[in-house]
């Protein structure tokens, strides 16, 4: 079996090692595996990434030390055309005239709505890998690149402190995460931050600066704010103009951390979860299975329908939260 293999919206560290993962794991099993580029763009387009012999089928060679770099090799993109039935049609149609007869798609939500809406053009297996920094699908306890970009994230605001205690300022560090406020929680309390604004909570300005004063009285000479780009105000510059006016009683400093928690050398974490889903999404497609993604929930892979991995909000555990606000006296 030829089998198509793409990553899809915004990248995450750790593609690439889902990549060889698919790669390796369809060739110790006799079946081939095309690298398509730049995501459902190269699907409509027909555009592969160019094999050992100058064909299109990937060799294990061909995904060689892939697993320790950041990124996609494969590139990635978003594809408006893909949106629309026509394009779809013409994807179904290079799939046919290759002869790729399964898909594997390494991407977020938005990548998974484009699979589940594919399947209406290719009755061939579908299977996602949960690829997005954001770990904001269910069906899986991580996704794909979280690991890193918390490593990232957790890495400056060390390094921030360093500035906010010498000066005893407050940062307000922006993290990713429109959505989804797994990023900014982990990362809070990973760098023991004092207080943290996500989505899935209210951003309460008056109470934020009656909490900040009760630290100043207990001692603290510097406070990192984790806050989530789609935290209630919509991120931090508009929470810093905010406390200001409200009477924050520390000299503050706003840094937008942006892509570069996108990039970076996987972690280990990351490295291992890419592999093992990338491995089970072509064990699932042997199997005949369709419209599903493979992630790991306890230790257990598992599949789960795609619509599914997006139908709801993933939740923070409201206890995990609480913990935050005990270490942050
Ligand atoms: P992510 O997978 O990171 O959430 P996007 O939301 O940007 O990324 O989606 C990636 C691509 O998936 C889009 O550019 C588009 O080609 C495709 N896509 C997203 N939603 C749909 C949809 N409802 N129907 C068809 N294709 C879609
Ligand atoms: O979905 C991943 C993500 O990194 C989000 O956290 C962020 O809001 C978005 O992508 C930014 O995407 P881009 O800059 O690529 O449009």
């Amino acid at each position: 079996m030829r089998i198509g293999v793409l990553c899809s919206g915004g990248d995450a560290p750790g593609m690439n090692a889902c990549v060889r993962a698919v790669v390796r794991s369809a060739f110790a099993r006799g079946h081939q595996v095309v690298g398509i580029r730049r995501g459902y763009r190269g699907l409509v387009e027909g555009s592969f990434y160019p094999g050992e012999d100058g064909g299109i089928d990937l060799t294990p060679r061909s995904v060689s030390d892939w697993g320790r770099h950041g990124g996609t090799f494969l590139h990635s993109s978003r594809c408006p055309e893909f949106r629309e039935p026509e394009g779809r049609q013409r994807a179904a149609a290079v799939m046919k005239e290759h002869g790729i007869e399964a898909l594997v798609v390494i991407g977020g939500d938005g990548s998974f709505r484009g699979a589940t809406a594919f399947a209406e053009h290719f009755s061939g297996p579908i299977v996602g890998c949960p690829g997005t920094i954001d770990n904001d699908l269910l069906g899986t306890d991580f996704t794909i690149g979280f690991s890193t970009a918390v490593r990232t994230a957790t890495e400056a605001v060390d390094m921030l402190r360093d500035t906010a205690e010498s000066h005893e300022r407050m940062f307000l560090i922006e993290v990713m995460g429109r959505h989804s406020g797994y990023i900014a929680a982990i990362t809070a309390l990973a760098s023991s931050a004092e207080t943290v604004c996500i989505p899935e909570t209210p951003t309460d300005v008056p109470a934020l600066v009656d909490y900040l004063r009760r630290l100043k009285d207990r001692g603290k000479t510097s406070v990192m704010m984790i806050v989530a780009e789609g935290d209630e105000l919509g991120g931090a510059e508009i929470l810093h103009g905010q406390l200001e006016e409200a009477g924050c009683p520390f000299p503050m400093r706003v840094l937008i951390l942006g892509h570069l928690q996108r990039g970076g050398c996987p972690t280990p974490e990351d490295r291992v979860l890419a592999t093992q889903l990338g491995d089970a999404a072509v064990t699932a497609i042997l199997e005949g299975k369709t419209g599903v993604m493979a992630g790991i929930v306890g230790s257990e892979v598992v599949f789960t329908p795609l619509e599914e991995t997006y139908a709801g909000h993933k939740p923070i555990a409201p206890e995990f939260l609480e913990l935050l606000e005990r270490m942050a006296v």
